[in-house]
């Protein structure tokens, strides 16, 4: 079985988010349990890469010219496995607005590739698994390509390739200008076009849903939330349609990556049984750097995109203002939006027990995971998360809301604190009962966070699904 894994980001090589993470340590992870994976993603001019080579190139008719796109390989680090990175001016950028377009085109190339059945660039393949809206035409292109007549028709592979698309976030879906689709050349008939104010469009997420042989999510909530219409209908009319189902498979942790007790960010190193005393030393370093007063008060952290329609900080902001007699400091560090800066910029600076740091600074996002005693995640929807996943590995207890991946990888009372209704009550109330247990319990407290260090995340736990599942799409 050779399965070609494309995304648009690989941590390592180039990260915006969890997205780079999984697409790292999956590939990685199969790879280890013997599936021959090679994995595709652009060759943005900010990946920069030793030991690289080109190896191949693809004549690929877009916008009504051949493009040549140059193929380069390089070996993921640490791993065997072989990264196909692909090398064109329209694939230099991921940021600005022809990216849809430049998707579409780097998909194409994929779906060509796919076609070869001679020993051309890793394949012939027998699956393409795909990863969000960016690859999501590969597909549809497959099929469409492999009815055309090429010059290079004789290397054409005659069996069908199979495809998966993982979605990692169904907010974000790719939409473009029904004009992509004259571009991409092929009848317009095949796609499924929706009116806007500016016109047609298309959403190259839902293309993928039609077209592709196995639609997968991060978590099995988040695959029963969208079945149920949570993100909108037209996803749960596709699947009725399609007679299936999303699988939900959980995302893994990559727990080399993710290790209290070899973490290079860390002063000090720990185990489960001697978590107290190394956290409350990362715990005094951690109030100092960020300039927080030394206090033996439980200390919340939260780290991540501050994306206002997901990731709950609204809730956090009302939550601070009822909290104010509360014995408590929060730590936040994040990027993102630019009006939820100036809010937590501001609460920072009216509350003396809140610190908010505005950098994506990986080393002391690991300090904060270790030093905190809670990590807040309390996000309206969260396809998977891995911040909870981190927290818990590190000894410090999750308090989520009841969501898609949150849901079903934290135990209340046990591993961490769960609360159900997205509202800022619910959240005051959690985190009230978290602030008393800390205080009035700590034996209980210390240990959860015992309990939370030794639940297995890891991906050698998870992969087994995604072979089963390819397994049986190759059985299919
Ligand atoms: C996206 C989702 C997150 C998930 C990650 C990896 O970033 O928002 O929940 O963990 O993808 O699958």
């Amino acid at each position: 079985m050779k399965v070609l894994f494309v995304t648009s980001e690989i941590a390592t090589l180039y990260k915006k988010g969890g997205l780079a993470d999984v697409s790292y340590a999956l590939p990685v992870a199969l790879s280890q349990r013997g599936i021959n994976v090679s994995v595709a993603m652009p060759f943005y001019e900010a990946i920069k890469v030793r030991d690289v080579s080109c190896v191949g190139q693809l004549a690929i008719d877009y916008d009504r010219r051949r493009e040549l796109v140059f193929v380069f390989r390089t070996l993921l680090p640490h791993s065997h496995v072989r990264a196909y990175l692909f090398r064109h001016p329209l694939l230099n950028d991921y940021d600005d607005a022809h990216i849809a377009d430049r998707f579409a085109f780097f998909s194409k190339a994929v779906a060509q590739l796919s076609l070869y059945s001679e020993n051309v660039l890793g394949g012939p393949y027998d699956i393409i698994h795909c990863n969000d809206w960016h690859t999501a035409l590969i597909p549809l292109l497959i099929g469409e390509q492999s009815k055309v007549g090429y010059r290079e028709r004789e290397t054409i592979q005659s069996k069908r390739v199979k495809t998966i698309l993982t979605v990692h976030n169904l907010l974000y879906q790719g939409e473009a200008g029904f004009s992509l689709t004259l571009k991409l050349g092929f009848p317009k008939t095949i796609f499924h076009p929706f009116m806007t104010p500016l016109g047609r469009a298309v959403r190259l997420l839902t293309e993928g849903f039609e077209y592709v042989d196995i639609v997968t999510t991060v978590s099995p909530t988040y695959a029963k939330e969208i079945t149920r219409g949570v993100h909108g209908k037209r996803i749960v009319e596709i699947f009725k349609r399609r007679k299936d189902t999303i699988v939900g498979i959980l995302n893994g942790l990559d727990t080399k990556l993710w290790d209290p007790s070899n973490d290079p960010a860390l002063p000090v190193h720990y185990y489960p049984n001697s978590v107290a005393p190394a956290k409350a030393k990362i715990k005094q370093q951690l109030q100092q750097a960020v300039r927080l007063p030394k206090s033996d008060a439980p200390l919340f952290g939260f780290v991540g995109r501050l994306e206002p329609r997901q990731k709950g900080l609204d809730l956090i902001a009302s939550a601070i203002k009822k909290l104010a007699t509360e014995d408590y400091q929060l730590v936040l560090l994040g990027t993102g939006q630019k009006s939820l800066v100036t809010l937590f910029e501001k609460l920072a600076r009216d509350h003396h027990n809140i610190a908010f740091i505005h950098t994506f600074d990986e080393r002391l996002a690991r300090r904060i995971y270790a030093g905190s005693d809670i990590m807040l995640v309390p996000s309206k929807f969260e396809p998977c998360g891995l911040t909870q996943m981190i927290a818990m590995r590190y000894g410090t207890l999750p308090l989520v809301r009841k969501t898609g991946g949150l849901a079903d990888t934290v135990s209340d009372g046990k591993t961490g604190f769960v609360f159900g209704p997205y509202t800022s009550a619910a959240l005051h109330a959690k985190m009230i009962e978290v602030i008393s247990l800390y205080r009035n319990n700590p034996k209980k407290f210390s240990s959860m966070m015992t309990a939370a260090m030794k639940v297995d995340f890891s991906w050698a736990h998870q992969v087994k699904d995604y072979i089963r599942l390819y397994k049986s799409l190759l059985a299919g």
